[in-house]
């Protein structure tokens, strides 16, 4: 079994307060790191921080991530009250379902600013920080509907598709600090996401088709090791958790 140790070390989590970020969030204190969750629904982040009795810290603020100065003096407050952030893992997204002749300019925009300006303006306000100290992981997140398109679901595709060249970039600016970024596919994941927003229908397509459902454990386990020193000479990678193998 693989063990972290992440005492001393720092995380920042976009959504953390649910599904795959608040597992992260979780993970990452349990290994004995301190785990900052910020969240947008302010009920759900102080829920987390209160219910975590584990070994390390687990602290949550609000933030909505589509506004850039909140980010900014967030990022700010964070830098002042633990000196480092080590990693930030980019989390926040929704994906309401609209079709294109439906969806009005406030809902393109709500999706194209929380799942992607929300990840440029996070990891805009973290960079000076990382390449000063010439450490840092960043991860986002990718999707499968990212190459594949959905039906109702274009705003999202294309924000996750986006994120792909946006990170790769982003990889490339920070090689020469040794900061690192990497887009992730998750894979389905048992989470609020992915149950709340498919139909009945879909669930079982998408059972069908990828044979099973990952967890949010699973999800977590490849996280720790991109933000680990295990993955130190690793940057720029799209990793496609595509094919879940049953239990
Ligand atoms: N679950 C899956 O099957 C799946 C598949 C592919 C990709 N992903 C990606 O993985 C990541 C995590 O997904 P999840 O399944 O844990 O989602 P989730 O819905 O469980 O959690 C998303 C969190 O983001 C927060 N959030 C939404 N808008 C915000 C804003 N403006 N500012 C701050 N926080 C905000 C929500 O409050 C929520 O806590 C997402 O980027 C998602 O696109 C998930």
């Amino acid at each position: 079994m693989v063990v972290y140790d992440f005492s001393g070390q720092t995380l920042v989590v976009t959504g953390g307060a649910s599904g795959i970020g608040a597992g992260i969030c979780r993970a990452f204190a349990d290994a004995g790191g301190t785990a900052i969750c910020l969240d947008v629904n302010g009920q759900m982040a102080e829920q987390l921080e209160d219910s975590y009795t584990g070994r390390g810290v687990l602290r949550s603020h609000v933030l909505d991530v589509r506004d850039s100065q909140q980010v900014r003096s967030v990022f700010q407050r964070l830098l002042t009250e633990y000196g480092h952030i080590d990693g930030l893992v980019s989390s926040a997204a929704i994906q309401p379902r609209l079709d294109i002749e439906d969806m009005s300019d406030d809902a393109w925009h709500g999706v194209i600013d929380t799942n992607l300006s929300g990840v440029f303006y996070c990891a805009r306000a973290v960079i000076p920080h990382m390449k000063s100290r010439r450490n840092g992981s960043i991860i986002t997140f990718s999707s499968g509907l990212a190459l594949q398109g959905w039906a109702s679901t274009s705003a999202y595709a294309a924000t996750k598709a986006a994120l792909i060249g946006f990170t790769k970039s982003l990889a490339r600016e920070m090689a020469p600090y040794r900061v690192r970024a990497n887009v992730i596919h998750p894979g389905i994941t048992d989470s609020p996401l992915f149950t709340g927003t498919k139909t009945p229908e879909e669930l079982n397509h998408f059972r069908k088709s990828v044979g099973a459902v990952g967890t949010v454990a699973d999800v977590v386990q490849m996280l720790l090791f991109f933000l680990s020193d295990a993955s130190s000479s690793l940057s720029g990678l799209y990793i496609n958790r595509d094919l879940i193998l049953p239990d």
